[in-house]
Parts: structure tokens; C-alpha cells; sequence
């Protein structure tokens, strides 16, 4: 390279350095979108919506949710890595973005290469819960049920590529049963369905699921966690209550896309640490069993760690199970 050339590189990369750093300092400019590719009502959307308003009382600018449900949160997703990388439009997602890129062959995403993750957030417990006029009590009545009705159950799941579904799955895979699935566009839509009786059976996370069962309008039947939960303790584990090795437990975490300046990407993650750290917060996850990451887990580097090896783990699980949405 000749010297001219060398010093027009040097002053290119030098001023776009530079642009990174004013946009940095500048950020936010304007209101910050956070993608939650469900509907509203669902405990991505509950969560999500906490820490939206502590991350923006720090950031100095609302953060505003908008739900772009479908497809299994695939077009919320494919919603932020289409969006401008400035910062100003961020996702909070769960598990699912690792399941995906085996789940759809042609996902118009690689969420290694086109997201930039910002810190790993809450892992949460999963537990199945069926209507309230299912006929017994216990997960051992569901099981005799299922053995009996077979594809006469219906499964309730957030779509293909959701968290409810890899439960749903690992669930049928373990009873060696496949159930009559009904998708829906998230959680939130799920609910009234169960609780009106329309669907048997939904395995989902305890921040949805449990303030139901708490009030008695669907019946919790197992934890699938190895320990039973402080915050249920009338319900039994997986393990106790006949399903020996069912333990399903769900993480989530926020993404922008990629492009996104390093300084930016390092203030988003300050908010995120400072709302995961808001005694509000803290209080209300505790409470719904979904407990804050440690602060450790809540940098780009072991969430992208992190989200690579959960992409491999799930591969070949997935693999076997040959289900596919194309
Ligand atoms: C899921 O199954 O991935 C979630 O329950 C969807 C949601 O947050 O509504």
C-alpha cells in the first residue's frame, strides 16, 4: 500500500471511530423501541415491560415495548435485524432465538452474525399446567389421560420456535405421545383458551403461568425443576409427581442489531444492569420464581457465549424430534 492510500485508511477508520463515539454520546436521541416478538399478556411481555420502564428512567428516554408476535417470534426478530443500528431499537427475547435456526431451514436471520446480544437477563422455570375442569389433579392423571386420548389432547404452544413449544416437545418426546398442537401468537392469547377450557394442557414459564394458578383459574400439575419452588411449594417437581428427568428451565435475553455502535451496545447494557438490580424488579421476578442473572452473565461477551453454545446444545435435540417449519 502506498503511503497516501495508508493515511486514507488511517483517516477513514480514524473518522469512523470517531462517528461511533459521537453517536455513543449523543445516545439515546429519541424514544428506544424494545421488540417483543410475542403478543401482549405473555411473560415475555410481562418482563419485558418491567425492565422497559427502569431502562428508560436511566437512559433519559421512554422505552417503549411493541409486540410483533408470529411465526414463533421469528418476525419480531427478523423486525431488529432489519432495524437501523443506532441503538434506538432493541429485542428482548427468550430461548427461542437459539432453537430457531434449527427449527425454520430458511431463516432469514443468523442471530450470531445479524444481533448484537447485550447481557443475558432471567432464567425462568417452566411449568404444565392444564384447564381447571381437567378431569384429576395430579400430573399422573393428566399422564393416564394422554396415554388414553393420545392425539384427543390438545397442547397449546407460542409457535414454532417459541419457549411453550421446546417444552411441548421435550414433553411428547419424553411420553413418546404426539398431542393435537394449537399455536398461537404467544402466551397472552393462550390463557383465556385454557382457563375456557378449549385447550388441555400448556408447559410455560412460571411469570405467566403462575399468577393463574395462584388464583385458582388453571390448575398448576408439576414444576419441571429438580427442586420444588419456594414461591409454589404445594407443587410437586416433575420428578416427584411421575415425569423422572423433565427439567425444562428457560432464559432470556436483549439483542440490537447488528452494526450497533460498542459504546452504545455499552450503554444499553448499563441499563439493563442497573433494571436488573431495581429492587422493584428484583421483588417482582423473585416473586414469579424467575430470578435476575447474575451480574456476570449480563455482559455481551458470556450471552454471546452463552447463545452459541445453547444454539449447538438444542441442535441435534431438535434434530431428532424432525420437526421443521418449512
Ligand atoms: C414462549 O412460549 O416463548 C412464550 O411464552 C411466549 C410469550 O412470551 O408470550
Amino acid at each position: 500500500m502506498t503511503t497516501t492510500r495508508r493515511l486514507l485508511v488511517a483517516a477513514l477508520l480514524g473518522a469512523a471511530a470517531f462517528a461511533g463515539q459521537a453517536a455513543a454520546q449523543a445516545f439515546p436521541t429519541q424514544q428506544i423501541t424494545m421488540v417483543i416478538p410475542f403478543a401482549p399478556g405473555g411473560p415475555t411481555d410481562v418482563v419485558g415491560r418491567l425492565l422497559a420502564e427502569v431502562m428508560g428512567r436511566d437512559l433519559g428516554q421512554p422505552v417503549v415495548v411493541q409486540n410483533v408476535g408470529g411465526a414463533g417470534g421469528t418476525i419480531g426478530v427478523h423486525r431488529v435485524v432489519q432495524a437501523r443500528p443506532d441503538g434506538h431499537t432493541i429485542l428482548y427475547t427468550n430461548i427461542g432465538i437459539a432453537t430457531q435456526p434449527t427449527l425454520y431451514r430458511r431463516l432469514p436471520y443468523n442471530p450470531l452474525t445479524d444481533l448484537e446480544p447485550f447481557g443475558l437477563v432471567t432464567p425462568t422455570p417452566m411449568i404444565i399446567s392444564v384447564r381447571p375442569n381437567f378431569p384429576g389433579t395430579t400430573l399422573a392423571d393428566f399422564l393416564a389421560y394422554a396415554r388414553e386420548r393420545r392425539d384427543g389432547v390438545n397442547l397449546a404452544n407460542a409457535g414454532l420456535g417459541s419457549a411453550s413449544q421446546l417444552c411441548g416437545t421435550l414433553l411428547q418426546a419424553q411420553l413418546g405421545i404426539n398431542f393435537t398442537t394449537v399455536s398461537f401468537t404467544g402466551s397472552g392469547p393462550i390463557f383465556p383458551q385454557l382457563i375456557a377450557g378449549n385447550l388441555d394442557v400448556y408447559c410455560d414459564q412460571t411469570t405467566s403461568s403462575l399468577p393463574f394458578v395462584r388464583e385458582g383459574r388453571i390448575r398448576g400439575l408439576a414444576m419441571a425443576t429438580r427442586e420444588r419452588l419456594p414461591q409454589a411449594p404445594d407443587i410437586p417437581t416433575t420428578a416427584e409427581a411421575g415425569l423422572p428427568g423433565f427439567e425444562v428451565s428457560i432464559w432470556h435475553g436483549m439483542y440490537a442489531p447488528r452494526g450497533t455502535p460498542r459504546p452504545v451496545i455499552e450503554r444499553l447494557n448499563r441499563a439493563l444492569r442497573v433494571a436488573i438490580q431495581d429492587p422493584t424488579v428484583v421483588a417482582r421476578l423473585n416473586d414469579l420464581a424467575s430470578p435476575p442473572e447474575p451480574l456476570e452473565r449480563v455482559t455481551p461477551e458470556a450471552h454471546r457465549a452463552f447463545l452459541e453454545a445453547e444454539i449447538n446444545r438444542w441442535r441435534p435435540v431438535l434434530q431428532a424430534a424432525g420437526q421443521y417449519a418449512d
